[in-house]
């Protein structure tokens, strides 16, 4: 498949106006995708966890306008304007504009809305990115009569990715691959696919508690991260890590072996920091608490036999994942011993979901 598949035939429907709300989760990555290509192209390919409470529901309304003057857009978050959101929306319209021709013909409300507090220091971006692509993938579907429920996906994942890389991931659930793996059937750069074989019933209802340590503004954006990658000296390794650390996940989620989960989950996530902490220029994402909660998690698991690990975006906050049966148990470990270097003692519990919906 290539991009010239996702051009659609003329629209056969005319509509003047409507409506669609779609609600899109968040997704944490076990293998992390860290450096890109030209057109959102990924490096290496990587697999996530599709979230489930932590997510953004977003109305798109959608009326023809009288002339075709470039692209006419407003944007809400929680009912108030935000003229900050446009450049990005603008940025991703351009980007999808071929893919969308409709995108010129109306004048387009956005409204959005987050279950987590919008400055909590977790990312939007792939919620928000994924909940709107599939927004206008409804708005196409009216135009045009002949749209099957998965190419209707794929295009979405595909849209979504343009928006925010990561952002491919979250359409479905639970567990999504995107970029191409000799292993994994169906795998592509251009869009995330659902993980196609056998998961061990270890991993069902997987539980994440977010730890929120730094809720500021992200020190580094995605777009400087990832540029970090290009010229960087390990990169070439990285990348054929994360592949056959990917290999290695096939397995794991077979076998279900869940101290070899904890190695992989854990070192990627070190992995993802140390070559931040290695390019040019540098950064340390981390925060002293995070490094706290780190030692504490490792302790306890050692104490307790626990099957408790960690895992970190590109920040400071910790996701704290561990199997339904330690559900009680490590939320009291949290409670007792973590919460106290939160934010505001801030956290979110949250859990492996099935993907976005239609509302
Ligand atoms: O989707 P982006 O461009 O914001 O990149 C996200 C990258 C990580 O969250 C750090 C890793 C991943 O695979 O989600």
């Amino acid at each position: 498949m290539t991009e010239e598949n996702f051009i659609p035939k003329p629209y056969t429907n005319l509509i003047d106006s409507g409506s669609f709300t779609w609600a899109s989760p968040s997704n944490i990555a076990l293998v992390k995708y860290w450096g890109k290509k030209e057109h959102q192209i990924p490096e290496n390919p990587s697999i996530s966890f599709t979230l489930n409470n932590c997510k953004t529901t977003t109305t798109v309304s959608f009326s023809k306008k009288e002339i075709n003057t470039g692209f006419s857009f407003e944007v809400f978050l929680d009912g108030e304007q935000k003229e900050d959101f446009k450049p990005k929306i603008e940025i991703f319209f351009k980007r999808v504009e071929v893919y969308l021709p409709f995108l010129n013909a109306y004048h387009f409300k956005i409204e959005t809305s987050n279950t987590f507090p919008h400055s909590s220091g977790i990312a939007s971006s792939a919620s928000g990115m994924s909940a709107l692509a599939l927004c206008l993938m409804s708005i196409e579907k009216e135009l045009s009569t002949d749209v099957s429920e998965q190419d209707f996906i794929k295009k979405a994942s595909f849209l979504s990715r343009l928006g925010s890389g990561s952002a491919c991931r979250s359409l479905e659930g639970d567990l999504v691959v995107w970029g191409t793996h000799d292993e994994i059937k169906g795998s592509s750069d251009l869009f995330g696919v659902k993980y196609p074989y056998d998961v061990h019933q270890n991993f069902k209802n997987y539980q994440d508690t977010i730890l929120l340590v730094d809720k500021g503004e992200k020190q580094v954006s995605s777009t400087v991260g990832h540029n970090l990658m290009h010229g960087h000296p390990f990169a070439q390794k990285r990348f054929k890590q994360a592949n056959s650390n990917l290999s290695q996940m096939v397995s794991i989620l077979k076998n279900g072996d869940l101290d070899q989960f904890i190695a992989l989950v854990e070192s990627e996530a070190l992995t993802l920091h140390a070559m931040m902490m290695t390019s040019m220029p540098y950064f340390i994402l981390m925060k002293p608490n995070t490094l706290e909660i780190i030692n504490k998690i490792w302790n306890y698991r050692k104490q307790k036999g626990s099957k408790v690990c960690f895992t970190l975006d590109a920040g400071a906050n910790v996701h704290v994942l561990y199997p339904q049966n330690e559900r009680a148990s490590v939320l009291e470990f949290i409670k007792n011993e973590l919460v106290a270097y939160c934010q505001n003692g801030q956290y979110i519990c949250d859990v492996i979901g099935l993907g976005a919906n239609k509302l």
